[in-house]
């Protein structure tokens, strides 16, 4: 982080902003909606600026610099020419005083943010300097996200502060019930505009909750890439007072959850259950019934392949309330950045899910005659290690050799590896390639439509002519 934002209180605040001109006015401009005294110092005004302002600016000579830097906690220097700009500066610097100076970054000291103004809650995007439209244009998207009173439900919250603190001594049960209070039914009336039902909604909460239970969610976080999460997800991830994750879990989607939950790491991946699945159901009934919002986040989609199921129903059985959010399934997210559909009109009618993974290290006892016909996907998790069985059963079930085969492994990352081929040659395929996983291994007609496999066979035809 180049930039460290700050927010200055401007009650019983001086600033100074030096310069007479159009910059100088749309800084007054923003100064004016605070609470700060400002002082313009300038020899002249643009037309109109002193009207614009009227009884909001006391404005000053040039000559009356070094007094106002007196009494000022920060300075805006914009002026519309560079003749007194070394001047002033001096007097600046000589007072100490913060300085911003317009366009000029590598003078400032500190930088005037994209702001988005929603009373009491302020927000700033800055990029320090180096794209001010792009802080714009966030700014705007941010605004389009961000209910108009939004303020108003920051003043709805301080006026009960003190109540809240002398209500819970605790103060993560304080957190806990703003944390309620913001994403549930007195907020929304609050930026309804129906601040007295609100209050009434708000007494009552006050007088009703005692130390309830916690609530578990289990996440699909996805195969990697965090964009692929749901919104709801993104919602309960920042909201989580503790997260139980996976290995598989990206770093990108770690980011995003709740700056102040705990993350308690189960670590699960191939052949390494460092925390036993009975261990992780007690650790997440035992933190929902200190209360606690719990999120269980897992790779790809919970109820493939993911014990979701197991989870979920321990938890129902220790009478804890437990909620599934899903995920994209490492099969669906490999699919889009590789470009295959997993099924095709002409080419696959349906596509199956099978593990690759069996506890004797050898492949799983499938149903290998119905996987082996023809014109279907089998998209095959966790099928690395047993490549070579899975291969062979599949020919002898009289699926062809020269069947397409797409390898994915890291399927959405940054680090993907697609690795294309016929089946005859899966297992060569991934030991050529050193894919270790986790990859998926996706089996049809299906595989020829990948980008990868596309450019090869162009490059072929090219060697050909
Ligand atoms: C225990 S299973 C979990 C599957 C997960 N619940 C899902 O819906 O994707 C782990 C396997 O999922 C597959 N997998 C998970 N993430 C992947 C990724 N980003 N790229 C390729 N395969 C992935 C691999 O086959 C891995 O061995």
């Amino acid at each position: 982080m180049d930039l460290f934002p700050v927010f200055f209180g401007t009650k019983d605040v001086s600033v100074v902003v030096v310069g007479g001109g159009e910059n100088a006015r749309r800084k007054v401009r923003l100064l004016a909606k605070t609470h700060a005294h400002i002082h313009v110092c300038a020899d002249q005004l643009a037309p109109a600026f002193a009207d614009e302002f009227q009884g909001r600016i006391e404005t000053a000579p040039f000559e009356h610099l070094s007094e106002l830097l007196n009494d000022a906690k920060f300075v805006i220097v914009a002026l519309e020419e560079d003749d007194r700009l070394e001047a002033v500066l001096a007097d600046v610097r000589a007072a100490r005083l913060p300085v911003n100076v317009v366009d000029r970054p590598e003078l400032c000291d500190f930088t005037v943010p994209s702001i988005l103004d929603r009373g009491s809650v302020v927000g700033a995007i800055a990029t320090g300097g180096a794209a001010p439209v792009l802080a714009r244009k966030i700014r705007a998207q941010l605004e389009a996200l961000m209910p108009k009173r939004l303020g108003d439900l920051a003043d709805f919250a301080r006026s009960f502060r003190g109540a809240v603190k002398s209500r819970f001594a605790d103060e993560a049960d304080r957190k806990s019930f703003w944390e309620k209070v913001f994403s549930g039914p007195i907020a929304d009336k609050v930026l309804a505009g129906e601040t007295d039902d609100a209050r009434m909604g708000m007494l009552r909460e006050l007088e009703e909750t005692s130390n309830k239970q916690g609530v578990v969610h289990i996440v699909g976080a996805g195969p990697g890439d965090p964009e692929l999460l749901t919104l709801k997800a993104l919602r309960v991830l920042q909201d989580a007072d503790i997260v139980f994750y996976d290995k598989l879990v990206g770093d990108g989607v770690m980011d995003l959850v709740r700056r102040d939950a705990e993350r308690i790491s189960v670590g699960k991946s191939k052949g390494n259950h460092s925390v036993p699945q009975p261990q992780i159901h007690e650790y997440l009934i035992e933190a929902a019934r200190a209360g606690k919002r719990v999120v269980r986040l897992k790779g790809g989609d919970p109820f493939i392949f993911g014990r979701g199921g197991e989870e979920l129903l321990a938890l129902r059985e220790a009478g804890i309330d437990a909620y599934v959010v899903p995920g994209i399934s490492s099969a669906l997210g490999c699919a889009a950045s590789t470009g295959v559909p997993l099924t095709h009109r002409n080419l696959a009618q349906s596509v199956t899910f099978v593990t690759g993974h069996a506890k004797n290290g050898e492949a799983p006892d499938l149903d290998w005659p119905s996987l082996a016909r023809a014109n279907q996907t089998v998209v095959v998790y966790m099928g690395v290690g047993t490549a070579p069985d899975i291969q062979k059963h599949l020919i002898e079930a009289g699926r062809s050799a020269l069947t397409p085969v797409l390898v994915v492994e890291n399927g959405t990352r940054d680090n993907e590896v697609r690795a294309t081929g016929r089946l005859e040659h899966l297992s060569e395929l991934i030991e050529t390639r050193g894919i270790r996983g986790p990859a998926l291994l996706i089996i049809g007609e299906v595989a020829s439509l990948s980008e990868d496999a596309i450019a090869e066979a162009q490059t072929l035809l090219e060697h050909a002519a």
